[in-house]
C-alpha cells in the first residue's frame, strides 16, 4: 500500500541569521497519525513548525505538504498550504475583546466568501466538536484554561485543515484538563481522519496520544532519534531519548 504522507520533511536546515539551530532533519508524518516533536527547550521545536507551515524558509533542504514543494510552487500554492494548516500556538492567544464565535468565525471571514448564517453554522459545528456547546457567546476570560485551548482549537479547525499543529498543548493546564485535551485530539484524530503535530514535553501526553515522534538535539543541532515512543524509550540507542522519556522513573 503506498503511504498517504500530508508531510515530509527532507534534509531540512534551519537558522536565524549566522546561527545553525538544527540541521539535516528528515522524516515523514503519516494521515491519522499524532506526530509528537520532542526536545530541550530552546532546540527549535516551535521553529520547525513555523518552517513546516510555511511561515520561515529554510537555510536547506525541503519540506514537502501533500507532495508538494512548499518554497518551489507557486504563491497561491503556498498561500493555500498556509490555509490548510490550522495553528495553535505556545501562547495560545485568543482575542479577549471577541466572544468565542467571533474568534472562530475570525478566519472565516478573512479568507471565504460563505455567508454570515453559513459562518455562524459552521462555528457552532465547530465549537461542538471541542464540547463547547452553549458556550459560543462568552469571552476567553469567562472560561477555563483547558476551555481556552479547546476554543483555540475550534478556531484552527475554523478553515478544515488537513493537519493541525498545537506547541505545547498542555502548558498551563492541570493534569485533568491536560487528559481531556489529550482524548479530544485523539477523538477528533478518529472522527476527522486528522492529523496532528504536537510539541510536547509531558510524557503522559507523549505516550497516550503520540504514534510517532522526532527528538531533537540542543546540543548536536540535529535529529538524535525518531519512531514510536514507547519504542523510542525501550530501544533507543541514545540515552539522551531513553533518559528523557523515563523521566520520573525510579
Ligand atoms: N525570531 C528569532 N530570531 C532569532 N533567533 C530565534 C528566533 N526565534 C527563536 N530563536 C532562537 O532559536 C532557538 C530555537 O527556538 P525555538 O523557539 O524554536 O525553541 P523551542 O524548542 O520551541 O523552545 P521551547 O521549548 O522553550 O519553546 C532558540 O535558541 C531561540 O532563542
Ligand atoms: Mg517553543
Amino acid at each position: 500500500m503506498i503511504k498517504d504522507i500530508p508531510i515530509s520533511v527532507q534534509n531540512l536546515t534551519m537558522a536565524y541569521g549566522g546561527s545553525i539551530i538544527q540541521k539535516d532533519i528528515s522524516f515523514d508524518v503519516e494521515r491519522g497519525s499524532i506526530f509528537i516533536v520532542m526536545g530541550d527547550s530552546g532546540c527549535g521545536k516551535s521553529t520547525l513548525l513555523r518552517h513546516i507551515t510555511g511561515q520561515i524558509k529554510p537555510r536547506a533542504g525541503r519540506i514537502l505538504r501533500d507532495d508538494i514543494d512548499i518554497w518551489n510552487c507557486s504563491p497561491d500554492q503556498l498561500e493555500a498550504i498556509r490555509h490548510s494548516s490550522g495553528l495553535l500556538y505556545q501562547s495560545g492567544a485568543l482575542w479577549s475583546g471577541m466572544t468565542l464565535e467571533e474568534n472562530v468565525a475570525l478566519p472565516l471571514q478573512q479568507f471565504t466568501n460563505y455567508s454570515k448564517s453559513q459562518i455562524h453554522d459552521i462555528c457552532l459545528y465547530k465549537l461542538a466538536l471541542v464540547g463547547l456547546t452553549g458556550a459560543e457567546r462568552l469571552y476567553p476570560a469567562q472560561i477555563s484554561g483547558g476551555m481556552r485551548k479547546r476554543a483555540g482549537l475550534a478556531r484552527a479547525m475554523a478553515l478544515d485543515p488537513n493537519v493541525l499543529f498545537f506547541d505545547e498543548p498542555s502548558a498551563g493546564l492541570d493534569p485533568l484538563s491536560a487528559r481531556r485535551l489529550d482524548e479530544l485530539i485523539l477523538q477528533l484524530r478518529d472522527t476527522l481522519n486528522a492529523t496532528f503535530m504536537v510539541i510536547t514535553h509531558e510524557l503522559e501526553s507523549i505516550f497516550m496520544i503520540g504514534t510517532d515522534a522526532v527528538f531533537l538535539d540542543s546540543e548536536t543541532h540535529t535529529m538524535l532519534g525518531k519512531g514510536n515512543p514507547k519504542e523510542l524509550k525501550e530501544n533507543s540507542p541514545h540515552s539522551k531519548i531513553r533518559t528523557f522519556l523515563r523521566r520520573g522513573e525510579a
